[in-house]
């Protein structure tokens, strides 16, 4: 784990957002589509219901929205933000970024940007580079978005995929903590294991299966996934990610875990392993489902409005996904 950052200038968060889309997928509607079942799903899960985007939504809209929530937390206007990173895997188009779109909307006039793909872990690691930019000096205001509409990228006829994902967005300012006041970046750390495309992965579209007749017919465009491999993996590293913290801080420097909202079971077993009550956790699971990389950004906000971060206590944001990927962001409120 990195050091606290020392001799640059200190980091912290001066608004937050989030925003789900209005529409409500519930597991009974789901049961009409796929062999599957309220029961199966709450029991394996902890899902009950997930958000869908309108047809006239995009991954950009979503992020707007939250952006400007989070806007409004800090007292800022776009056009002071200078720089916007995106975090999705589901972007308006592979290129240009979505981040562009984000930030025109927004009024960022003056702003630099550009999406940063590493699925569930993006947001994650986003708030990491937004972070040390700032640290550095090379910019002062920095919104980082996760967004996602994953509903597009779903193969509904399968259930071992539909079942698990939502759509959402989430968004954070950072900036100096002399300006910020509160949730001081204390370090964090990015790792991942390539190698893992037939784990979890969107396999068409790209330079291994552009698209094609082929790749349409063989529903390379939708999300694969191998459960299994997923649920062992993600355990582990949310298990030791939240370990080493403990090790270096103590147990009771830690006000609240926000993880990468997976699946209620993987968050239980993570927990156990690292020896927490499951009451330090937040979790929204059952009403949005995996949303990816706005999943630690859309609790993160939750969390705030629902008065789980505890001034000058930590907040620990582990993630884990698709890469393999994972990693975790420190933060001191
Ligand atoms: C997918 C997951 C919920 C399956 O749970 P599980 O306890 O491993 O499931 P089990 O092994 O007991 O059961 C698998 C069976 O359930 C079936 N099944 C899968 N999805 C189902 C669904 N939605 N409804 C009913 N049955 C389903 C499978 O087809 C399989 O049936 P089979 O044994 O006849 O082949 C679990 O592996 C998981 O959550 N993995 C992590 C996935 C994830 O979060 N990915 C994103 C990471 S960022």
């Amino acid at each position: 784990m990195a050091d606290p950052l020392i001799g640059v200038r200190r980091v912290g968060i001066a608004g937050l957002g989030r925003y789900v889309p209005e529409k409500i997928l519930s597991n009974a509607d789901l049961e009409k589509f796929v062999d599957t079942s309220d029961e199966w799903i709450v029991q394996r899960t902890g899902i009950k219901e997930r958000r869908i985007a309108a047809k006239d939504q995009y991954t950009s809209t979503l992020a707007v929205a939250a952006a400007q929530q989070a806007l409004d937390d800090a007292g800022m206007k776009g056009e002071e933000i200078e720089l916007v990173i995106c975090a999705t895997v589901t972007g308006d188009q592979p290129f240009p970024a979505t981040a562009c779109r984000v930030g025109m909307e927004i009024g960022a006039k003056n702003a630099g940007g550009f999406d940063l793909a590493a699925a569930c872990s993006g947001f994650v690691f986003a708030t990491q580079v937004a972070s040390n930019m700032i640290a550095s000096g090379q910019y002062s205001k920095i919104l980082v978005c996760g967004a996602e509409i994953l509903s597009r990228i779903l193969d509904y006829k399968d259930r071992n995929t539909c079942v698990l994902f939502g759509d959402g967005a989430g968004a954070a300012i950072f900036t100096t903590l002399d300006i910020a006041q509160r949730g001081e970046y204390l370090g964090g750390s990015i790792s991942m294991k390539g190698g893992a495309e037939d784990v979890l992965a969107q396999p068409g579209g790209g330079s291994r299966h552009p698209a094609s007749l082929d790749s349409i017919e063989q529903r390379l465009h939708f999300m694969k996934m191998g459960g299994t491999k997923v649920f062992r993996f993600a355990v582990r590293v949310f298990a030791g990610l939240v370990r080493d913290v403990i090790e270096k801080y103590g147990k009771d420097e830690i006000g609240v875990i926000i993880p990468h909202q997976v699946n209620q079971r993987i968050i239980e077993s993570a927990m156990d392993q690292a020896g927490l009550p499951m009451d330090m956790v937040f979790c929204n699971i059952n009403k949005y489902g995996n949303t990816s990389a706005a999943s630690v950004a859309i609790a993160l906000r939750e969390a705030y409005d629902a008065g789980r971060l505890e001034k000058g206590k930590l907040v620990v944001m582990p993630a884990f996904g698709a890469g393999m990927s994972w990693g975790h962001t420190l933060l001191r409120w």
